[in-house]
C-alpha cells in the first residue's frame, strides 16, 4: 500500500466513523452567578473575565457550572499549576470545552497529538515537534516576518483609523505557520474560518459541529496530497517522513498535528499582538517609553503576555476526586485559566497592574507542566517584531471608539475588532 492510499483509508474511515463520544444539551444565555454557573462562551466573559477571575476566589474555592454537562473554573495560580501538573487525573483527551466529549477510547493520543495526548505517548509526540520551534529554527522567519508587517503598515497609507485587529495582528500568525507548514498564502481566509469554528463555535448544533473538522480535514489532505506529489521543505513533509517507534506516522496523526499548528498558532498570537496594541493605545506613557526607551520592548512583550494572557486550556477529570475543597466527577471539565493565575496576588506582586519594565515575571501564559507551548519561540518572536514593527512606524496612536471593542468568547481571549485612531 502506498504512503497516498494510506491517507486515502483514512479519510473513508473518518467520513464513514460513528462517533461514540457524548454530547450534552445546548445551554446559552446570561449568567446567574459567575460562581455557580460560569460560562465562558457568553459575551460578558468576553468583556469581563478578568472582573470576574479576581472576584471569584473571595466567593468559592474553585467556580462550577452545570452547563456544558459539569464544569470547573480554578482562578488560583496554586490550583491551576497543581491540575496542569497532575496527569493522573487530569486528561487531555479534549482541550476545549464545550458539549462534546469524545470517547474515551481515544486516549492517550486524542485527535490533535501531541497537544490532545495523555503520557506516556504524549512525550514521544512531543518531542517529534521540538527540533521544528527551536530559538534558532524560528528565527529564520523573522525577516519575511518584519517585511510581512511593514507591508501590511504601507497598506494604512493614507487612513487615520485601522483595525488593528482584523488588519494587522490577525494576518501576521496566519501568514508565518502557513509559509511553515507549506499551505499557499492565498488560503489565509480559510484559515480563520477553521480557527472559528474549533474555538469559538463550541455552542453550534451536534450536526454542524461534526462537520467542521470535516472541511478541516479535507483541506488538511489536499495540502498532504501537493506535498506527497511535490515535495519540498517545510512542516508538512518534514511530518510526512517523520517517524515514531521505527514506522512513519499513522495518517491521523500527521493530519491532528497540521490541525493543532494550524489552529494552535492563529488565535492565540493574534490575541496577543491585539492585546498589547489595545493596551499601549490607552496608555500614551508606555507608548512613549517604548518608543524612548527601545530596551524595555523586551519586559514589556512578557508582561502583556502575563496581563493579557490569551489561552485558557481545559481537561477532563478521569476519576471522581476531591481536589481544592470540591468534589470533582469523572468526566467534569476543569478549566485551566492561564490569564487568572498570572493575575493572582499570592504569586505576582502589583498582579492587576501592568509594568512593562517588570523584570522578575515567571508568568504562565505559555502553560504550565508537559504541556508547555511548543510554540513558545515563535509566538515571542512574531509578537517582538508585530510591536516592533507598529512602534517604530506608529508612535502615537489611541483607540477610535472604544465601544467599538470586541472581545473574542470562549478559551482564547483577545481583541477581535479594535479600530485606533493614527496620528
Ligand atoms: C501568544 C501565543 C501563544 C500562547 C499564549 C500559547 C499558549 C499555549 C498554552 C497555554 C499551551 C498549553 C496547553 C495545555 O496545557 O493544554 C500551549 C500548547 C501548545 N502550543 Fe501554544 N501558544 C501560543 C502560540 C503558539 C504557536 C505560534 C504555536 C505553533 C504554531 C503553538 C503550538 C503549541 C503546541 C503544539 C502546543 C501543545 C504542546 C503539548 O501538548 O505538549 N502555540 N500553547
Amino acid at each position: 500500500m502506498t504512503v497516498d492510499d494510506r491517507f486515502a483509508e483514512f479519510r473513508e474511515q473518518q467520513a464513514e466513523r460513528e462517533d461514540l463520544g457524548t454530547w450534552n444539551e445546548i445551554v446559552t444565555g446570561p449568567v446567574s452567578d459567575w460562581a455557580t454557573d460560569f460560562s465562558h462562551t457568553e459575551p460578558e466573559y468576553a468583556q469581563r473575565a478578568i472582573e470576574i477571575w479576581a472576584d471569584l476566589p473571595e466567593r468559592c474555592p474553585i467556580a462550577r457550572t452545570e452547563r456544558f454537562g459539569g464544569a470547573w473554573l480554578p482562578t488560583r495560580y496554586e490550583d491551576v499549576q497543581a491540575i496542569a501538573y497532575d496527569t493522573e487525573h487530569f486528561s487531555s483527551r479534549a482541550i476545549i470545552a464545550g458539549n462534546y466529549r469524545p470517547p474515551l477510547d481515544i486516549a492517550p493520543v486524542g485527535g490533535e497529538p501531541p497537544i490532545s495526548s495523555d503520557p506516556p505517548f504524549h512525550h514521544d509526540a512531543r518531542k517529534l515537534l521540538l527540533p521544528a520551534f527551536t530559538k534558532a529554527n524560528v528565527a529564520k522567519q523573522a525577516v519575511t516576518t518584519e517585511a510581512f508587517c511593514h507591508s501590511l503598515i504601507d497598506g494604512f497609507a493614507g487612513r487615520d483609523v485601522v483595525d488593528a485587529a482584523t488588519e494587522y495582528g490577525m494576518h501576521i500568525p496566519i501568514r508565518v505557520i502557513a509559509d511553515m507548514l507549506g499551505f499557499p498564502a492565498e488560503d489565509s481566509d480559510r484559515f480563520k474560518h477553521f480557527v472559528e469554528d474549533a474555538l469559538e463555535g463550541i455552542n453550534t448544533p451536534l450536526e454542524e459541529r461534526e462537520a467542521q473538522p470535516d472541511q478541516l480535514f479535507d483541506y488538511l489532505l489536499a495540502q498532504i496530497q501537493d506535498h506527497l506529489d511535490n515535495p519540498r521543505e517545510d512542516l508538512t513533509t518534514y511530518l510526512l517522513n517523520a517517524e515514531l517507534y521505527g514506522q512513519k506516522l499513522e495518517p491521523q496523526h500527521v493530519a491532528g498535528t497540521m490541525a493543532l499548528l494550524l489552529i494552535a498558532g492563529i488565535d492565540t498570537t493574534w490575541s496577543a499582538i491585539g492585546a498589547s496594541l489595545w493596551h499601549l493605545a490607552q496608555h500614551p506613557e508606555d507608548r512613549r517609553r517604548m518608543v524612548e526607551e527601545p530596551a524595555v520592548r523586551a519586559t514589556a512583550v512578557e508582561e502583556f503576555l502575563r496581563a493579557y494572557a490569551p489561552v485558557t486550556m481545559a481537561r477532563l477529570v478521569k476519576e471522581d476526586i476531591a481536589f481544592g475543597g470540591v468534589e470533582m466527577k469523572a468526566e467534569d471539565w476543569v478549566l485551566l485559566p492561564f490569564p487568572a493565575a498570572n493575575r493572582d496576588p499570592e504569586r505576582f506582586e502589583r498582579a492587576d497592574e501592568v509594568l512593562i519594565d517588570r523584570e522578575v515575571n515567571r508568568h504562565a501564559a505559555f502553560g504550565l507542566g508537559i504541556h508547555r507551548c511548543v510554540g513558545s519561540h515563535l509566538a515571542r518572536m512574531e509578537l517582538r517584531i508585530a510591536l516592533d514593527v507598529w512602534m517604530d512606524r506608529i508612535p502615537d496612536f489611541e483607540l477610535a471608539d472604544p465601544a467599538a471593542v470586541r472581545w473574542s468568547t470562549g478559551q482564547i481571549r483577545g481583541p477581535r475588532s479594535l479600530p485606533l485612531r493614527l496620528r
